[in-house]
């Protein structure tokens, strides 16, 4: 069932909106890094393979933060930078004006504040995912970028695994006939990183199990945002019908959470969300941080003619061809040709550590350089997270029905 004929219909693209957004091409992006923790320090290391852009400041919490990030810039052969060190020190990084990106690897909570403050001081904003915690922090994050015109780029790099880029062109194929159901996760075993004394301790992987919901969904709909086309193809006053090539938005979810159990009630709490689109597509989302459940993000797709998943083994299934393992890992890679599918491929000839982080990150500045629309825009950051408060009040209403908020019209 079709929640509307035409997804488009009674809705606009406003004039001012950050959609397809353009900015002038910026021939060296230099970028203020704020978060030194585990991510911004990998993030740091990364980018000094990134032709074409710099890390030129640098924020965090403590000094010994900052120094450890200098100390790397310099060991990497890059110039040490300028610092800037305490709770709201990043303000100022915000404010100079030699820097083109403010890049938050912070924690959960204070993502969605540093985005409108970079995008507010003239900054394109990339920042770790979720981009936002709760439905107003979207809508802020989405009318920041239409009022600056600057880029909010959340950086989910699960839709630069070489799997979602793979599904990407197959569906350009018609492979897949018309998709019905899809499937996503965020299935990670973190129990080791509550143990007292470990190093990463961090304060967001608490507040998950806490969180009632799916506290994390990006990983999950961000690769199925993209396959399905989540408000693109429906351009201001286009009437997309049944064209294969028309977009789709989520339109409603119902969640369930599981039990807890263990010390401290921080065991168990599985999340499940099953959302609908406009196009009536289904979607399950689903969420595991405390259980031994082995590590999974599913990534299945299923249509009329063609089904794939990615975990626990990558499979193919269509008409005569069914493929497993290797074999439809093969079948997969030899149809990966787009920029950032090829992006994926060079970083694994490079063997570097993570070839999605790679292929993003490549993605990202050589959009930046060329003045093009980024992969993924402030609608995406905020349809993908604002999963997170949904999915939770769901869950604590018993699995009642949450519309899902259509970020990107205007209701005329
Ligand atoms: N995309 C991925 O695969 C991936 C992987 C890991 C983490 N992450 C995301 O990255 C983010 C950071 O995770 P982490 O594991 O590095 O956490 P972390 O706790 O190790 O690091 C967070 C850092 O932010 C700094 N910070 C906090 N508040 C600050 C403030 N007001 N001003 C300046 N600095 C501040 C802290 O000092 C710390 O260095 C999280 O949002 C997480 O979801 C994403």
């Amino acid at each position: 069932m079709s929640h509307s004929a035409n997804p488009s219909a009674n809705s606009s693209v406003h004039p001012g909106s950050a959609y397809q957004l353009r900015c002038a091409p910026i021939p060296l992006v230099r970028i203020g890094l704020v978060g030194l923790g585990q991510r911004g320090l990998q993030t740091l290391r990364r980018y000094g393979d990134v032709e074409g852009a710099q890390i030129c400041a640098l924020a965090s919490l403590t000094a010994e933060e900052v120094e450890r990030g200098n100390a790397l810039l310099a060991e990497s052969g890059r110039p040490r930078v300028r610092t800037f060190v305490g709770e709201e020190a990043w303000r100022e990084m915000c404010a100079l004006h030699d820097l083109d990106v403010i890049y938050i690897c912070t924690d959960w909570k204070s993502h969605a504040r540093m985005a409108v403050e970079a995008m507010r001081c003239g900054k394109h904003a990339a920042v770790e995912v979720p981009a936002a915690t709760t439905v107003d922090e979207c809508r802020t994050l989405v009318r920041t970028a239409e009022a600056t015109q600057r880029h909010c780029f959340m950086t989910e790099n699960c839709c630069y695994d070489w799997f979602a880029l793979a599904t990407l062109h197959l569906r350009d194929t018609g492979f897949f006939g018309t998709i019905t159901h899809c499937e996503g996760a965020y299935l990670h075993d973190w129990r080791e990183l509550f143990s007292e004394g470990h190093e990463s301790a961090r304060t967001w992987y608490r507040q998950s199990c806490r969180h009632g919901g799916n506290p994390y969904p990006t990983h999950g709909i961000g690769p199925i945002a993209q396959l399905l086309r989540f408000h693109r193809g429906r351009e201001m006053g286009t009437k997309t019908g049944d064209d294969a090539k028309a977009g789709d938005r989520m339109h409603h979810l119902v969640s369930m959470t599981g039990q807890a159990d263990g010390p401290d009630s921080l065991l168990g709490h599985a999340n499940h969300t099953l959302i609908t689109t406009e196009r009536g597509v289904t979607i399950l989302l689903q969420f595991d941080g405390t259980t031994p459940r082995p590590y999974s993000r599913i990534q299945s797709v299923s249509g009329t003619a063609g089904f794939v998943q990615k975990y626990p083994l990558p499979t193919v299934h269509s008409g005569t061809l069914a493929l497993m393992g290797e074999a439809a890992e093969n079948h997969l890679l030899r149809s990966m040709t787009d920029h950032a599918a090829r992006l994926w491929l060079e970083g694994k000839e490079k063997g570097v550590p993570n070839a999605m982080n790679y292929a993003m990150d490549q993605r990202f500045i050589h959009c930046l350089r060329h003045g093009l629309p980024l992969d993924i825009d402030v609608y995406d950051a905020a349809e993908w997270s604002c999963l997170s408060e949904l999915s939770r009040r769901s869950a604590l209403e018993g699995g009642a029905r949450m519309d899902i908020p259509d970020f990107l019209h205007r209701e005329e």
